[in-house]
């Protein structure tokens, strides 16, 4: 499980090097397993018009939904942020990200860098207990 943490949030490092963050400087890659075992990525796409950018959580759902579509369940993600010196930055998910990670797998393994600088691995109904859900639609 360890190496599988690793290759996981390697995957979301990687995606961090691609992020488009000139106006916060904070590089953020987020990669989801899925329960089928598909690997999805992305990153933060930030935009001048400063609400309009886009969280890396939210694009790498993107791209799992475009795979494996509207039915897909994550299993796990990992999230990386680096400054724009490359370095390591603690990036808990906001909580529209925790929103959307729910809605695709309330059990899901999350995995970041946590504010004293160590790794956090909680599932995603531990980040944001009493959800909101839509009237009656339920997923698991
Ligand atoms: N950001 C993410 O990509 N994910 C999060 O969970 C928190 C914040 C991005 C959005 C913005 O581009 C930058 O980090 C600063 O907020």
């Amino acid at each position: 499980m360890a190496s599988q943490d690793d290759e996981l949030m390697a995957l979301a490092a990687a995606a961090s090097r691609q992020a488009y963050a000139p106006y916060s400087q904070l590089h953020v890659g987020a990669a989801i397993e899925t329960v089928r075992g598909g690997r999805y990525a992305g990153c933060n796409v930030e935009n001048g018009a400063l609400p309009s950018g886009g969280c890396a959580e939210l694009h790498a759902i993107g791209a799992a939904i475009l795979a494996e579509g509207p039915t897909v369940q994550i299993a796990r993600v990992a999230i990386s942020a680096t400054d724009a010196e490359g370095i390591p930055m603690p990036i808990p998910p906001c909580g529209a990200c925790r929103q959307r990670i729910v809605e695709f797998g309330r059990s899901a393994e999350v995995c970041f860098l946590g504010p004293d600088a160590r790794m956090v691995r909680m599932r995603a109904e531990e980040l944001l207990p009493q959800i909101f859900v839509l009237g009656k639609r339920e997923r698991s």
